[in-house]
Formats: C-alpha cells, sequence, structure tokens
C-alpha cells in the first residue's frame, strides 16, 4: 500500500494519477469529497496532519509514503507524521521538500521549516528520499486571470531567472522513488526544469503560444509586499519576499541533471508546459 498525503494537491493529484493501476494507492485529505482519481485500487482515508489518530488509522498497512506538508506555521505536523509512521513501521517516506535547503545564503522561515522537516526524517529511523524541487511552473497559473481579462502578467522581479520545474517531472520523479525505496532511500534529489528563465521570457513564451502579445507589468517591492499580504499571514509574506531577493541575486538559476539522469529523457521545459496548460490562459 502507498499512501498519498496532499492528495487534491498539484503534486500529489498527479502522482496519484500516475500511481493508478499499479497497485493499492490510500489518498490522504482533509476532504475526501475533493478526491477526483477513483479506481479499483485506490482508497480514500480522511484525516488532518493535526490529528495523530486519524494518520495513524491512515498509515495502517504503508509501504511506502508521499509525504506533502504545506504550512511552515504549523511544524507539529511534520512531527505527527512521523511518529505515525514509525509506530505503524512505514518502510519509505519520500518528502516533497525544496531546493532552498540546500541554498547557502537561504534563512527564510519557510526554508528553515523544510530543513527541519528533513532533519525529523533523517533522526526518525525511517527509511527516506527527498525531491527538491525548484519553483513550480504551475506557479504562473496566478497570471491566469490578468492574462485572460487584459492580456496583462503582473509580476515582481520581472529579469530574476529561476530553473522553474514542471510539477509533471516532480510526480514522475516520485513515482519512480515510490516503486524503488531500495534504490532511492537515503538521497536527496534536487529537480529542475532544462533552463533558468526570467517571468517577462515566460511572458513572452506565453503570448506566442496565444498568438496574443502580452504586457508584463512589473511591481514594485511595496505592491509585492502588500499582495502577499492580502494573501497569506505575515510571517510567510516576508518569508517570500526574502526568497524574491535571494532570486533577484541569481540563487534560483543552476540547472540540475537529476530530473533527466532518473527518467532518462529531457525535463520539460516552461513552452511544454505552457502549451499544455495554455486553456487556463486563453480569453
Ligand atoms: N510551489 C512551489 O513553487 C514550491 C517549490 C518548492 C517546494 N514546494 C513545496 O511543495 C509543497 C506543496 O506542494 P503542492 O503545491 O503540491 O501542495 P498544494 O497544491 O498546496 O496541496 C497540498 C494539499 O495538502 C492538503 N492539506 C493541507 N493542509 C492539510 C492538513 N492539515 N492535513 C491534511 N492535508 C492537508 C490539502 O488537501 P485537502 O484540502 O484535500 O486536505 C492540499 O490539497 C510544500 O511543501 C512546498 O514547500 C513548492
Amino acid at each position: 500500500m502507498i499512501l498519498v498525503t496532499g492528495a487534491t494537491g498539484t503534486v500529489g493529484r498527479l502522482v496519484t494519477e500516475r500511481l493508478s493501476g499499479t497497485g493499492p494507492v490510500r489518498l490522504f485529505t482533509r476532504d475526501p469529497r475533493r478526491v477526483t482519481s477513483t479506481g479499483p485500487d485506490v482508497e480514500v482515508a480522511g484525516g488532518d496532519f493535526d490529528d495523530p489518530g486519524g494518520l495513524r488509522a491512515a498509515l495502517v498497512g504503508v509501504r511506502s509514503a508521499l509525504l506533502v506538508t504545506t504550512n511552515p506555521l504549523a511544524p507539529a505536523q511534520d512531527r505527527n507524521f512521523v511518529t505515525a509512521a514509525r509506530a505503524a513501521r512505514v518502510g519509505h517516506v519520500v518528502k516533497l521538500s525544496a531546493q532552498a535547503v540546500a541554498d547557502t545564503g537561504a534563512d527564510d522561515l519557510i526554508t528553515r521549516w523544510q530543513r527541519d522537516n528533513e532533519e525529523l526524517l533523517r533522526a526518525s529511523g525511517l527509511a527516506w528520499t527527498f525531491l527538491r524541487p525548484r519553483a513550480f511552473m504551475s506557479n504562473t497559473l496566478g497570471w491566469a486571470r490578468s492574462v485572460r481579462e487584459e492580456g496583462v502578467v503582473r509580476a515582481p522581479d520581472g529579469a530574476s531567472r529561476n530553473a522553474s520545474v514542471d510539477p509533471r517531472d516532480i510526480a514522475d520523479v516520485a513515482v519512480r522513488v515510490l516503486a524503488d525505496p531500495a534504490a532511492h532511500a537515503g538521497r536527496a534529489y534536487p529537480l529542475t526544469g532544462p533552463a533558468a528563465l526570467s517571468a517577462v521570457q515566460q511572458t513572452d513564451m506565453l503570448g506566442e503560444l496565444l498568438g496574443r502579445p502580452l504586457e508584463f507589468v512589473e511591481l514594485t517591492r511595496e505592491e509585492t509586499l502588500s499582495g502577499l499580504l492580502a494573501r497569506y499571514p505575515e510571517p510567510l509574506a516576508h518569508a517570500l519576499m526574502e526568497s524574491a531577493a535571494r532570486g533577484r541575486q541569481g540563487a534560483k538559476t543552476g540547472v540540475d541533471p537529476t530530473v533527466p539522469d532518473l527518467l532518462g529523457r529531457p525535463a520539460r521545459g516552461y513552452r511544454a508546459w505552457a502549451r499544455d496548460h495554455l486553456a487556463a490562459f486563453r480569453a
């Protein structure tokens, strides 16, 4: 049995689709009604990382688990998971972490949280593999509405380049790793796309694919911070500002060969991601 947490989210959903038909899979969600993948081998476990009892029940009989937590202000969630996984004698935990943990100079709250989560697993006695993606290409779905309605992308730091990764590649790697714990236990995998692109370059690519030139409007620091504060608690907004500052210094441009090495094919580029998600950006 493989347990997928974050199963209704970006990566968990893609992993679930790929695992369908490969053997028994259990999906962990707070709201089973949100699950779209079904099949004879797919079961749903309702539960919350904040509830140790629900976690223990979800982990019964689990051989391998994909661990996706998302709240840096709730560090107990990873602790609850690891405690329950040890009690259930789970064989292998594949942790969705972040490439920033390996960046010297990255010391924002979100990165420290992911480092602590990794440390928790290293110290747990469980077998683990860390997946460390750079920014998800799908983050640019946040531009979809203004592109559809106004032909405009509004974003900070238009010239900062990021070797962002296609979430489908993260999911492809996760499925490989889940299928073969012995080959991947104790490894940490940096996951990037094939090139470091700026937001301006991504905007131009989107415009070419849409057949409609798009305008890029660079947000000031103040506009960026007030937008983040409208969406996130203050400590997270400030962590994201710190992360953006590292991006401006060129800290996120490194292209890593791990995705092609593990998958035996090139990493998907932004043009392919955008082409396959163009409907979201079409007027
Ligand atoms: N986005 C990026 O650019 C980026 C880059 C590097 C690393 N990462 C890392 O990737 C991870 C996020 O992955 P993602 O984007 O695939 O996640 P996501 O789309 O935000 O989905 C996460 C899922 O977690 C579930 N969840 C949230 N709180 C929960 C709780 N208390 N108990 C149980 N389930 C809960 C939610 O499902 P339900 O609502 O159904 O319960 C949600 O669908 C984070 O660890 C982040 O640091 C992201």
